[in-house]
């Protein structure tokens, strides 16, 4: 419960980030990178909001009070550093204030240099076009906010060099919460300080929505009611990922296609959208219109197959109903799940039974987040769990034009296990 002087500190900082954005918005404009303070910025955060073999999207966060107006580029065909201006970005309940810069025009496969006012010299990576070299990714959930519990999977991530990471929701367990705030800075904080490759590549992160996103709160005291009104959040709100996410501002859930040979389907599992409906059918649209990518995955917060919670839970019933079919109907060969804070493969699913032509599902969200027992509330053992290990753990995928391999490693290093498929098929017919 938040106190009447905590309640103050989250007014008077809404208050000073409305009031810095406005001043921010002024001067958005800026052009020249000589005019970029010697200061870092508190947070980088490189993403995609485009296709990301010849774009990137920068975001930098702010401390109260500074200003850095621009991104700065150099690399193949940017021989001299060029100058991106950010638009401001509200951090919503923060003192803090955000900018973001949307760079197009890069070539793909290509190493650039980029800095952020007086940050060091980072690296970042576009794309390769096609599947001339094998690409890699790290895929989890369930992360938490702080070094050490977010920290030990993205130095493995960033020691293996993947080419982004992909999480499944349930990020800084801010809740959308004002008076959590602090989750969120340093959820950012720690990307900047972990997720970065030895040579000081910045490493972009994609991801989906969790219910931690989300403001959900079933407090009824009168404390929470005043910070409601004083703050503006309602129930149900996702202020920080629509925020702070450049593919989310419009929609929390979407698809990243990468050249012709990778997709990555960002659903949203009912924390701001609900399963069935729309969103079902435009999943729909957005599988049949990717037959021919050889790499097609889903990944959400909610697993359809626990490996934790109960088997029958609602939202569970919902992903098996309404977008397994789905999966099975357009070649899907792996679907990524998370929100159970454990490891789990399954076996291939197909119309709800073990079918070496179906879906493998693998998760369950243990990033960073304290792994649970298996099958905590099953009441007899899940046929549909392959392997299932109560562990944190990172996916590694690879990816080549016949292949895609995951190899499941701990926060040691360690590997936990191994699974393959082919490249997908595009219709269940094929994959007979
Ligand atoms: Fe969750």
């Amino acid at each position: 419960m938040a106190s009447p002087s905590s309640r103050r500190r989250v007014a008077r900082a809404f208050a000073l980030a409305f009031v810095a954005t406005l001043a921010s918005g002024s001067i958005a404009g800026a052009q020249q990178a000589s005019t970029a303070p010697n200061t870092a910025p508190a947070a980088i955060f490189v993403t995609w909001n485009g296709d990301p073999t010849t774009t990137v999207s920068v975001d930098w966060h702010l401390a109260a009070g500074s200003d850095i107006p621009a991104v700065e580029l150099r690399g193949p065909g940017i021989r001299r550093w060029r100058s991106y201006p950010g638009s401001a970005v509200a951090f919503p309940y923060s003192t803090r204030t955000a900018r973001r810069a949307r760079i197009d025009g890069l070539r793909p496969g290509a190493v650039y240099q980029l800095r952020v006012g007086g940050s060091r010299v980072y690296r970042y990576r576009t794309m390769p076009a096609s599947l001339t070299r094998p690409v890699r990714f790290a895929a989890g959930g369930d992360t938490q906010a702080g070094l050490e519990q977010f920290g030990p999977m993205n130095r493995i991530a960033a020691a293996r060099d993947v080419d982004f990471v992909l999480f499944g929701g349930d990020l800084a367990y801010s809740n959308g919460d004002p008076r959590l705030v602090e989750r969120e800075q340093t959820w950012y904080e720690t990307i900047t300080r972990t997720l970065v490759t030895r040579n000081g590549r910045l490493i972009p992160v994609i991801a989906a929505i969790g219910n931690h996103e989300v403001f959900s709160s079933r407090d009824t005291t009168e404390a929470t009611a005043q910070m409601m009104r004083e703050t503006g959040v309602k129930l149900g709100d996702s202020p920080y990922y629509t925020a702070l996410h450049a593919h989310a501002r419009e929609r929390q859930y979407g698809v990243v296609d990468v050249g012709n040979y990778l997709s990555v389907v960002l659903l949203n599992t009912g924390h701001t959208a609900p399963v069935q409906g729309a969103q079902t059918e435009w999943l729909r649209g957005v599988l049949a219109a990717r037959s021919t990518v050889r790499h097609v995955f889903p990944v959400y917060h909610v697993p359809g197959y626990p490996s934790v919670r109960a088997f029958d839970g609602n939202t569970s019933v919902l992903v098996r109903e309404h977008w397994a079919p789905l999966f099975e109907q357009f070649g899907v060969r792996v679907a990524f799940e998370n929100h159970d804070h454990a490891y789990k493969r399954t076996h291939p699913i197909r119309a709800g039974r073990g079918d070496s032509t179906g879906v493998v599902y693998i998760g369950d969200g243990a990033w960073g987040a304290a792994p649970r027992p298996i099958g905590r509330e099953h009441t007899e053992p899940a046929w549909y769990l392959a392997t299932a290990k109560s562990a944190n753990h990172g996916i590694f995928v690879t990816l080549n034009a016949r292949t895609a391999r995951f190899e499941m490693v701990d926060t040691a290093g360690v590997r936990l296990d191994t699974h393959a498929v082919p490249a997908r098929c595009g219709s269940v017919a094929a994959c007979r």
